[in-house]
């Protein structure tokens, strides 16, 4: 990786772990009094870490599960639609308190169809989580339960997120310096 692949920072490692302990602090107060089993889903593959910070200081000790869905093509464009690629099985789904734990949000499509989904399924609640937000590429109406930062509408990489494959394992959340995807 070249030094001038990252423009700059735009969370770094500090505000992530503050971050995820101030999100975690939130689900437990909220889930305090639940009778529910709770149950992280995490989207792969860019909740992963996010996921593994979140899961560690969550202290009613959820249950995890992952799904794979796809919304981007290649590339920094989202195609529009989604699709279910790995789905999770449960049959105690009823009684499932379930947390979709996601990298970031931008045209709102993945999480408002996943939460539909889950419901139809038949969970006993569904809340989303989530790292980023970028409010300013709404396509469909959606606010998350648990927000970690909100971004500009820049194409960010690390944490989890990637381009391209490439970039996931950065400890850091940064601004991809165009020149990368426009080559
Ligand atoms: P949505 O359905 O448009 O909200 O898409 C959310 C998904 O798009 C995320 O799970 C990411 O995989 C991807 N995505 C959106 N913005 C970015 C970004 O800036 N960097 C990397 N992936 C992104
Ligand atoms: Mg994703």
């Amino acid at each position: 990786m070249n030094n001038n692949e990252i423009l700059r920072v735009l969370v770094n490692e500090k505000e992530i772990e503050e971050t995820t302990t101030r999100l975690a602090e939130q689900i437990d107060r909220d889930f305090a009094n639940s009778n529910g089993r709770l149950v992280l889903l995490g989207i792969l593959k860019g909740s992963v870490p996010f996921m593994a910070e979140l899961m560690k200081k969550i202290k009613s000790n959820p249950e995890i599960e992952f799904m794979k869905v796809s919304s981007y093509g290649s590339g920094t464009k989202t195609s529009g639609s989604v699709k279910i690629i790995l789905d999770w099985q449960r049959e105690n789904i009823e009684e499932c308190d379930i947390i979709v734990v996601e990298d970031i949000i931008d045209s709102g499509r993945t999480l408002s169809y996943l939460c539909q989904y889950l419901k139809q399924k038949g969970a006993k609640s569904v809340r989303t989580c989530t790292l980023l937000d970028k409010p300013s590429r709404r396509e469909v109406d959606f606010t998350p339960d648990y927000c970690g930062v909100q971004v500009p509408d820049e194409f960010v990489v690390g944490f989890g997120l990637d381009y391209d494959e490439r970039y996931r394992a950065l400890p850091y959340i940064g601004i991809l310096n165009p020149e990368v995807y426009t080559k």
